[in-house]
């Protein structure tokens, strides 16, 4: 189990982790969300003893990272930056690593079937794709068979199979008793991965439960109903409410004539139907997507706003701007404030070096 108490850190003036208390559980996988900025990659380095924090604490089974014995059997980690000898072979890559822990050879030959690198095992780390590059930092958090592993945006990067192949080994990690604790900015994936969610913004807690629950908790619940008598049933829910009945029901209708109901439950817009003698073809209550739910529940603490409308020359400007190609949502890579360089451009006077040097130029061992 990690656990994280009244964590802070501080970047000059910049308050990177703000007071943060949670715990990731073993045995499920808990998704770590934030919009950029937010301050996730600074908590797992405060995890893993990589930074200083200013206050708080953070254990691994109630130890702290620097104290721990053999951290590569305890913790698997897989940070964002790649921290690999580029002129060392993968294999000697993972064989340095695994010789500096006691462990033995044989989980580097285990590690690397793993990820699927065994073909190119012998072949220049500094070479690989991005892809190959994110395969084999998960080979080095696999190798001392942790019962923790904390992952930074590990599916930055892979194909389609590697999404589909880090979700189910994940999954089965976590199915085995491991505790995952993993970040990302792909909602869709971690809707169908995590089963806990941690979603902080500006540093802070937002929120700390189930993916149900927070979906649950933001969305509008509205319901989506089909009929053949739109209008006479929008009159019908529009009506002044008798005594004990909902009040501000709001009722739209969508491009396709289905009418959008806010404020009363599908149970409710049926009996008033069934009282009209309105007939019904559709009635769904509408759940949010866990991206809507994170756009709505982290709006007030995002940091990088794409500003559209001031490189377009405004909303109402004549068509053709950048904004009418763009759909709606789409934030452009580098939507950064001027000024605000963007946090992997930022000085690391306060990182810690990585264990592993990034960079050389020995040919491959
Ligand atoms: N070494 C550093 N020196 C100065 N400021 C830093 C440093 N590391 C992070 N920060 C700042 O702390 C804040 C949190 O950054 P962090 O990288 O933890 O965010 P993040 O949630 O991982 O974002 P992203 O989703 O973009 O990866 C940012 O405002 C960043 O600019
Ligand atoms: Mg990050």
């Amino acid at each position: 189990m990690i656990e994280v108490h009244d964590l802070s850190k501080r970047y000059g003036a910049k308050t990177a982790v703000d007071h943060l208390t949670f715990s990731v559980q073993p045995g499920r996988i808990t998704g770590f969300l934030g919009p950029n900025g937010a301050g996730k990659s600074t908590t797992m380095r405060l995890i893993l003893g990589l930074d200083r924090p200013q206050s708080g604490t953070a254990t691994i089974d109630g130890v702290r990272y620097a104290d721990l014995r053999e951290p590569l059997r305890k913790v698997g980690a897989l940070l964002e930056a790649r921290a690999v000898h580029t002129g060392r072979s993968a294999y000697n890559h993972l064989l340095c690593l695994a010789q500096s822990q006691g462990l033995p050879r044989k989980r580097v030959e285990e590690s690397l079937a793993l990820v699927g690198l065994t073909e190119v095992a012998k072949k220049r780390a500094g070479g690989f794709s991005l892809g190959m590059g994110q395969r084999l930092g998960i080979a080095a958090a696999l190798l001392g068979d942790p019962q923790v592993l904390i992952l930074d945006e590990p599916v930055n990067g892979l194909d389609p199979e590697g999404v589909l192949w880090i979700r189910n080994l994940m999954k089965a990690l976590a199915a085995a008793g491991k505790t995952i604790f993993v970040s990302s900015h792909l909602m869709s994936e971690m809707a169908q991965t995590a089963d806990h969610l941690v979603v902080i913004g500006r540093g802070a807690l937002i929120a700390d439960e189930s993916v149900d629950a927070f979906i649950a908790r933001s969305s509008d619940h509205s319901v989506l109903v089909r009929t053949p008598q739109p209008s006479q049933l929008a009159k019908e829910l529009e009506r002044t409410p008798a005594e004990g009945e909902a009040d501000g029901v709001t009722v739209a209708t969508a491009e396709d004539g289905s009418l959008i109901v806010r404020g009363m439950t599908a149970q409710e817009i049926g009996e008033k139907a069934a009282a009209a003698r309105v007939v019904l073809h559709e009635l769904t209550p509408q759940r949010a997507s866990l991206e809507e739910a994170f756009m709505e529940m982290t709006r007030g603490s995002v940091e990088y706003h794409a500003d559209l409308e001031s490189q377009t020359g405004g909303a109402g400007a004549a068509g053709g701007g950048i904004a009418d190609a763009v759909p709606p949502g789409f934030a452009p890579p580098g939507a950064v404030p001027p000024g605000a360089a963007p946090p992997a451009a930022l000085p690391s006077q306060d990182r810690a070096e990585p264990a592993v040097p990034t960079s050389g130029s020995e040919a491959a061992e």
